[in-house]
């Protein structure tokens, strides 16, 4: 473990993790990414690797996650013993339980951002090791970020600037997602998802790589999957039409 990190304290942490599955906490000052770690060691269930930064952030579709130092709650959690038809569905308990842990008006746009007043506050990424016996979830969330930190093009806020006031401490706010997540994994969820999800009922345009899908979102399925003009879909990037 590397040096004590404002407001990433592994002792506050773990003491609001009691009774939880997630009874290992690593927090690292750098590291190239938490998600990497987990899905290459793999570990006991539970276990959960945080970082104050990463050097190689990975987000969805390949894409890389940049951070500003000491801004971004940052980690992967391992879960083991997920069915295989409901590992796709992690992502989505994972983003009702940051939602949750939010409050106010977070809500969720299919698969699993979460957002506040239409920008990302949050991001996730879920894999299933090569092994196929356990599942990573990977989390950012934008805490502590000025105006300015953001580039406009992500069109992304924080919590710091949607409350416009002090933002949760890191440990806390991650304390509060893992304890979301450890009752919704095994849990139906999905009413919960719908009614967080402010997907449905908009247009969208889906790049399903190769083909652009633009209709109305009617639904999302209990398997997980976005239901647009009828037709069912399963992984890819959504843009909400205005
Ligand atoms: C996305 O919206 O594209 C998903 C972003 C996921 C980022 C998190 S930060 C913690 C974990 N480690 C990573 O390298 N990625 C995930």
């Amino acid at each position: 473990m590397d040096e004590p990190l404002k407001d990433l304290a592994g002792p506050r942490l773990l003491a609001g993790l009691a009774s939880t599955r997630f009874g290992s906490i690593e927090i690292h000052a750098s590291i190239d990414s938490t998600q990497t770690l987990l899905v290459a060691e793999g570990g006991r269930d539970g276990r959960v690797v945080v970082a104050d930064h990463q050097t190689a952030g990975r987000g969805r579709a390949g894409r890389s996650w940049t951070d500003v130092p000491g801004a971004m709650l940052m980690f992967s959690a391992l879960l083991r013993d997920i069915p295989p038809q409901r590992s796709a569905l992690v992502g989505l308990a994972a983003g009702v339980a940051v939602a949750r842990a939010i409050g106010g008006n977070a809500r969720l746009k299919w698969p699993n951002d979460v957002r506040i007043g239409g920008r990302k506050v949050c991001g996730m990424l879920g894999e299933l090791a090569p092994t196929g016996d356990y599942v990573v979830i990977g989390i950012g969330v934008n805490v502590g970020h000025a105006d300015g930190d953001l580039p406009a093009e992500l069109e992304a806020t924080s919590l710091r600037i949607a409350s416009g006031g002090t933002p949760p401490r890191r440990d806390d706010l991650c304390a509060s997602i893992l304890r979301e997540l450890d009752a919704l994994v095994g849990a139906d969820f999905m009413d919960d998802y719908r009614a967080l999800c402010e997907t449905i009922g908009t247009r969208v345009r889906v790049d399903l790589g190769g083909r652009t899908l633009e209709g109305t979102a009617g639904s999302v399925r209990d398997d997980g999957a976005l239901v647009v003009d009828g037709e069912a879909v399963v992984a890819g990037d959504v843009v909400h039409v205005r």
